[in-house]
């Protein structure tokens, strides 16, 4: 008995639970899966940047579309580029992986379950710190994936980040406290050395909708849980309002 309530338990810790954010991580960020018009963004970024490589399998076009009341001819005009694929298609990719491999050395897996197994804190932090690091075969490295195989492809939004000798208000590993100014000095600060089309904050905002859109595909019936959510609470404390007129109303004649 005692197996089948820890079961029971197991079940009921729901999984972004165990997906905490890391700690130690540069940025983070909190999903918004109300924000229609964010992940509406997030999946024009994503099918313009990301789905050349990654492909999201446990998700369709046609899925997105009427979660976030987008029209199918919308979606098609904008949103599809593959001739392959359909409105009512999984948004997967053409290529093979194999080729991948060889391409990138590793290959690029696929995204769908990725915001439950890294967090949207590690998407975020991943797609905002990449840098130039002339030493790495993609000429860029990764600030929480180092050593990475994908290039950075943001970086015509971006611009080229670099690390730079500067003061910061994080404590920094291998940084130096300046007991006068409170802050830290290190040689491992990431600054947009030669500006992209977007301003950082504006760049920021992108890599948000991005991460949030992923945050939504990792659990899309998230947004129908939340819906029924305060249905149920408000079922239940009208329905115990009746229970206990119901109970009243046996009792009279006992008492
Ligand atoms: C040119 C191909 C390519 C493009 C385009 C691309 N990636 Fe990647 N991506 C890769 C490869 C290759 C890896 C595997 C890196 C490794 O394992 O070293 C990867 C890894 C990742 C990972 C980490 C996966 C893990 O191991 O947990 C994330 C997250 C990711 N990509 C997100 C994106 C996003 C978001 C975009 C669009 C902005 C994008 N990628 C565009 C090739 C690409």
């Amino acid at each position: 008995m005692k197996k089948q309530l820890f079961a029971l338990l197991f079940a009921l810790v729901p999984f972004s639970v165990l997906a905490a954010p890391g700690a130690g991580l540069p940025y983070s960020m909190t999903p918004d899966l109300e924000d229609e018009a964010s992940i509406q963004r997030g999946m024009r970024l994503f099918t313009n940047y990301c789905m050349g490589c990654h492909s999201l399998e446990f998700q369709r076009f046609a899925r997105v579309a009427e979660d976030f009341g987008m029209p199918k001819d919308l979606v098609e005009e904008n949103l599809i580029f593959s001739p392959e694929l359909a409105f009512n298609d999984q948004m997967q990719i053409a290529m093979n992986s194999g080729d991948a491999e060889n391409w990138f050395g590793a290959p690029p897996p696929d995204l769908s379950l990725e915001a439950r197994l890294r967090g949207p804190d590690w998407i975020y932090s991943y797609l905002l710190t990449f840098y130039k690091d002339p030493s790495t075969t993609t000429g860029v490295n990764n600030e929480v994936f180092p050593l990475v195989a994908m290039p950075n492809v943001l970086e015509p939004l971006q611009g080229v980040q670099e690390k730079v000798c500067a003061e910061t208000d994080r404590p920094m590993e291998g940084a130096e406290l300046d007991p006068l100014t409170g802050k830290y000095q290190s040689c491992d600060v990431l600054k947009v050395t030669s500006p992209g089309s977007m301003e950082p904050d504006e760049f920021q905002e992108a890599v948000y909708d991005l991460t949030n859109f992923l945050a939504y595909v990792g659990e899309p019936s998230k947004l129908q849980a939340q819906a029924i959510g305060p249905r149920v609470l408000i079922f239940i404390v009208i329905f115990g309002v009746i229970a206990y007129l119901l109970k009243r109303e046996y009792w009279r004649d006992i008492h």
